[in-house]
């Protein structure tokens, strides 16, 4: 009967060749409407980025990244020749500020960081500072022209005003300050930034993807520029590069129209909100619901390592919880000798919302073991269910490896969509070359095979097929946040230059 169970389970995380083709025209769609207006689902935001660098740049320049795992502090020691040297430090958002009463306190929490990152790294440019300041009447004026330049890659929906301004539209993966949405979010840095007199200018303001974009493209001189940059870690979203021709809705700042381009960032993670065509089994209606946005981020709730591990939990109570079968309980086994006693510790997360963290996903998904020892095992370590039963172990991997190949499949959804919309596969100057798109987060990282299940996704794609999937090269992008966001606090110094 377990196994009738899991297979209807299983089923119902299909997610077929024809699925996937119905959503790439649905996606290409939603992706036109966001160039068209404001308020759609996704929100295609111009980004005031006008073009991809190409390896030569130079220059020191400071970044910091808030929204994904960590929160990361970093100088960029620009080389030129595509390469760079970089120094971070990362720190954990405690929980309590993800969702603090004000802007002020998650604000302030990340000065510091940037102020012990100077003391650190830094040490003499910040005392020659300190010293300075104190002998220049005009401390703003000083600042300006002594200060580090510093990319804010801030992995949010932001409305962009110009490349650095831009005004929160709603939070995502579990952060909730609603003080601090319609602000501008690098107005509210640099005001903290300010109060600890750091010798700092935001000067850019970057989603991780288009730093992603961005650093895929410094890192691969020589090629035509990533055409994609793409998340799939705690939330979803890409950014590509589009023609002015096809962005409709008025662009307000300042930006250099010279190339006739802009990178996007669309938002992907809101793609279908309305639910025309994602899959929404039962388990999605659940985790939606008690979510802190329902109704919003519908496909990143599919897709993202932010909720893969939810879904499974609330799939596998359903077996917990069904006087039918046994299901992590001791009758199951036939096969007593490979454990003694499946016992679950109370504290474990199967039973807590968000219990479970998505990273067993992975353990499930690499585990080819017979007896699926590695998989037990990680079910010991994480959530406490002590000798699993095999039959159990093998339930439980292929409602996971399900649940991973639908979002996977998902992600081949979105990737062909920008693919098709740029273009690039039929355009006669690039003479079938290759097509580069550049990934990163946890899930792309970590995930085994991710990268190979969405290759196979997007060789069914109707205008993409064999041929064009094998021009697709999805590669690992290097530390987006970083170099990416001093990419483009150096094109923002330029602009700077270029308006004075
Ligand atoms: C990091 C990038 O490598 O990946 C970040 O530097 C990005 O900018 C992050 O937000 C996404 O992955 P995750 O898994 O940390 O959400
Ligand atoms: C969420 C954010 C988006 C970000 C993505 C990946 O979808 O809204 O801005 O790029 O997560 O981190």
């Amino acid at each position: 009967a377990l196994e009738a169970e899991t297979k209807s389970i299983v089923k119902q995380f299909e997610y077929t060749d024809d699925d996937v083709n119905q959503a790439v025209k649905e996606f290409l769609r939603q992706m036109s409407e966001g160039l068209g207006k404001d308020g759609t689902s996704m929100s295609q935001i111009p980004t005031y980025v006008t073009g991809v660098p190409n390896g030569t740049e130079k220059g020191l320049y400071m970044a910091v990244d808030l929204g994904g795992t960590n929160f990361r502090v970093c100088s960029v020691k620009l080389n030129g020749g595509g390469t760079f040297n970089i120094t971070s430090d990362k720190v954990a958002v405690p929980k309590a500020l993800m969702v603090a009463k004000t802007a002020e306190e998650l604000f302030a929490f990340l000065a510091l960081q940037i102020k012990k990152f100077l003391e650190k790294h830094h040490g003499d440019h910040f005392e020659q500072h300190i010293r300075r300041r104190m002998t220049v009447s005009s401390p703003d004026g000083f600042r300006d022209e002594h200060a580090f330049r510093m990319g804010f890659t801030f992995s949010f929906p932001v409305q962009q005003m110009g490349i650095n301004k831009g005004t929160l539209i709603r939070w995502t993966k579990g952060f909730d300050i609603p003080d601090a949405v319609g602000k501008d979010v690098c107005a509210l840095l640099q005001s903290e930034i300010d109060k600890l007199h750091l010798p700092v200018k935001v000067a850019a303001l970057v989603n991780d993807t288009v730093g992603t974009l961005m650093a895929h493209s410094y890192g691969a001189p020589g090629s035509n520029g990533a055409v994609l940059g793409a998340i799939f870690g705690t939330g979803t979203n890409g950014a590509y590069v589009e023609k002015m021709s096809k962005l409709k809705k008025p662009v307000v700042g300042e930006y250099d129209a010279s190339t006739g381009e802009m990178v996007i960032n669309t938002e992907w993670g809101s793609f279908d909100n309305q639910l025309n065509v994602l899959p929404n089994t039962p388990w999605d209606i659940a985790l939606d619901k008690q979510s802190v946005n329902p109704g919003l981020q519908m496909y990143e709730k599919r897709v993202s390592g932010m909720f893969l591990g939810e879904i499974l939990r609330l799939a596998i109570n359903d077996l917990m919880k069904n006087p039918d079968i046994s299901f992590f309980k001791d009758e199951n086994s036939s096969t007593n000798d490979l454990r003694s006693t499946t016992d679950i510790a109370e504290a474990s997360g199967v039973y807590k919302m968000w219990g479970v963290d998505s990273a067993i996903l992975s353990v499930a998904a690499g585990d080819h073991t017979p007896g699926l020892s590695l998989l037990r095992k990680g079910l010991d370590d994480t959530l406490h269910i002590h000798a699993a039963a095999l039959e159990d172990a093998q339930s439980f991997k292929a409602i996971a490896d399900a649940i991973g190949r639908r979002a996977a499949r998902l992600s081949a959804v979105a990737i062909a969509a920008v693919i098709l919309q740029t273009g690039k596969l039929s355009d006669p100057e690039l003479k079938g070359e290759p097509i580069d798109v550049g990934v990163d987060g946890s899930l792309v990282e970590h995930y085994p095979y991710f990268r190979e299940m969405i290759h196979e996704a997007l060789r069914i794609v109707d205008g993409i097929g064999e041929e064009g999937a094998k021009r697709i090269r999805i590669g690992l992008a290097e530390d987006g946040s970083g170099v990416g966001a001093a990419l483009i606090a150096l094109v923002a110094a330029g602009m700077e230059k270029n308006a004075s």
